[in-house]
C-alpha cells in the first residue's frame, strides 16, 4: 500500500496529452482522489481522442479544460493564469514527444501548455512514446532541457508498446506515478523546513571526458554515485541544489537542477555560472589533463607508435578558491593512494578550501564503481574525522552534516 499521507488535501493539477497511455490516467484521477488530493485536468485537444473529458471530469468531480479560448466563455480567459496558481503539483502523464517539444519552446496553443508557463508549482512530467522516439536524440535532448531546468522526469518503462514493438517507452502504471508524485511531494515538504532552506548548494559528479578525436576521449571510471548522494542529501535539506554532472548514467535526484557537461573546459563554465553559491563541493573527477590539439578528424594509424600532446586542465576549484567569497564554504575530495593525509591537507591548503573529503581507490570498500566508501574529512582549522566503510549515501549524509552545517560528530546518525 503506497503512503498517501502527503497527498491528503494537495492540489494536483494533471496535464494528459495525445498518446495511448492517456487511458491509464482514469485509474491516476481515481487513486489522487482516494489519498485525499482534490484533482483538476487540463487535456490537450489530442488527448480527448485517447480519453474522454467525461470520463476525466467525473472521476475529478471538477470540469476539464482543453482549450485556452474555449468557445461560449467569455470572461474566462484567465483560467491559465488561475490554474497554474492554484496547483501544488503540475504533472504531465503521458507526455508526448510534440507537447514535449512545445513545453521546451514555451508554446501555449493550448489549455496545457499555457499553464506549464503559468505554474508556480513543481512540474513531474511522464513521457510515454514508441521506442524510437523515445530514445531519438531530439527527445533526449528536451528531456535534459527540461530536467535542467528542475523538471521532474519519470522515465518511461521498458515493455510491449502500442506498435507491438518492445522497447523503452512504456508510461509506468498509476501506481507508481502516484507513488513518485507522492515521494516527490514529501520531499518538497522536508525541504522547505530543512536545515539548508534558502541556501544555494553546487556538487558536481561522475568523470569528465577529454577530446582525442571524434571518436576517442581521455576520461576515469567515476560513476558520479558519491556526487548524486550529495546532491540528494542537500535537496532533503531543503537546499536549492545545482548538480553539474559528467557522462554518467544516473537518474537525477527530485528536486535538483541539472545541468550535464562533458569536458572539464564545460564544468569550469558552468561552476562559473554559479560561483556566488553558498556551498561548492566539487565530487567530480575531473581530469588533469587534456590532449593540446584534438584532432577534428579520426586519428589514423600510422604504422608506428603514437604519442599524445597533454596540457594541463583549468584547476576548477583552486579557481574558486581564489575568489572565495566571506561565509561560503568550498569542499574538494582527494583521491590519494599515498601519502593520503599529507597530500590532502596541502590540497586543501593550496585551493584554499574549507573541508576536503580523503578518499583512497585502491583500499577495499572505497572508491570507484563501489556502493560503498570509506572517506577521512579534513577541516581547514586541523580537525579529522575518520568514517568507517558506509554506503556512499550516508557518507553523503554525514559528508553534509559535518562540512557543511557544523553538526558535531557525536550529534550525526548517518541513518536518520
Ligand atoms: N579538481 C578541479 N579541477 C581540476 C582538477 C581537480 O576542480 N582540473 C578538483 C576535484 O574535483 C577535487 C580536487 O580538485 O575536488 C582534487 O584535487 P587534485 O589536485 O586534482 O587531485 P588530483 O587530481 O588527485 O591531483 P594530483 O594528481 O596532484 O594528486
Amino acid at each position: 500500500m503506497p503512503d498517501t499521507s502527503h497527498m491528503t488535501g494537495r492540489r494536483i493539477l494533471l496535464g494528459v496529452t495525445g498518446g495511448i497511455a492517456a487511458y491509464k490516467t482514469a485509474e491516476l484521477v481515481r487513486q489522487f482522489k482516494r489519498a485525499g488530493a482534490e484533482v483538476r485536468v487540463v487535456m490537450t485537444p489530442d488527448a480527448t481522442r485517447f480519453v474522454t473529458p467525461l470520463t476525466l471530469g467525473t472521476l475529478s468531480e471538477n470540469e476539464v479544460h482543453i482549450e485556452i479560448f474555449p468557445e461560449n466563455e467569455a470572461g474566462s480567459w484567465t483560467k491559465h493564469v488561475a490554474l497554474g496558481l492554484w496547483a501544488d503539483l503540475f504533472l504531465v502523464a503521458p507526455l508526448t514527444a510534440q507537447t514535449l517539444s512545445k513545453l521546451v519552446d514555451g508554446a501555449c496553443d493550448s489549455m496545457l501548455t499555457a499553464v506549464s508557463l503559468t505554474a508556480r508549482c513543481p512540474i513531474m512530467i511522464c513521457p510515454a512514446m514508441d521506442h524510437d522516439m523515445y530514445i531519438h536524440p531530439a527527445v533526449r535532448t528536451n528531456l535534459d532541457t527540461l530536467a535542467e531546468r528542475g523538471v521532474t522526469v519519470m522515465e518511461a518503462e521498458h515493455g510491449e508498446l502500442a506498435s507491438g514493438l518492445i522497447g523503452q517507452g512504456r508510461l509506468p502504471a498509476p501506481d507508481a506515478i502516484f507513488e513518485r508524485a507522492s515521494e516527490l511531494l514529501a520531499s518538497l515538504d522536508t525541504a522547505r523546513s530543512g536545515p539548508l532552506a534558502g541556501k544555494r548548494v553546487v556538487v558536481t559528479a561522475g568523470p569528465t571526458r577529454e577530446r582525442i578525436d571524434p571518436v576517442r576521449f581521455i576520461s576515469n571510471h567515476s560513476t558520479g554515485t558519491m556526487g548524486f548522494e550529495l546532491a540528494r542529501a542537500a535537496a532533503r535539506r531543503g537546499a536549492d541544489v545545482v548538480l553539474i554532472a559528467g557522462p554518467v548514467s544516473l537518474e537525477t535526484p527530485d528536486g535538483v537542477r541539472r545541468i550535464d557537461v562533458e569536458s572539464t573546459a564545460d564544468m569550469y563554465a558552468a561552476v562559473m555560472d554559479y560561483r556566488e553559491a553558498d556551498v561548492v563541493i566539487m565530487s567530480a573527477a575531473v581530469a588533469d589533463f587534456t590532449p593540446s590539439q584534438p584532432s577534428e578528424s579520426k586519428i589514423k594509424k600510422q604504422g608506428g607508435d603514437a604519442a599524445l600532446e597533454l596540457a594541463p586542465t583549468t584547476d576548477i576549484l583552486a579557481n574558486l578558491g581564489v575568489s572565495k567569497a566571506d561565509g561560503q564554504t568550498l569542499v574538494g575530495f582527494a583521491l590519494e593512494t599515498e601519502n593520503g593525509l599529507e597530500n590532502a591537507r596541502g590540497k586543501l591548503e593550496r585551493k584554499n578550501l574549507d573541508w576536503i573529503v580523503l578518499n583512497n581507490p585502491t583500499e577495499s570498500g572505497a572508491g570507484f564503481g563501489t556502493g560503498t566508501n570509506r572517506v577521512t574529512l579534513l577541516a581547514r582549522d586541523g580537525r579529522s574525522v575518520d568514517l568507517p566503510v558506509l554506503p556512499k549515501a550516508e557518507v553523503a549524509e554525514a559528508i553534509l552534516e559535518l562540512a557543511v552545517l557544523n553538526t558535531a560528530l557525536e550529534d550525526i546518525d548517518p541513518t536518520a
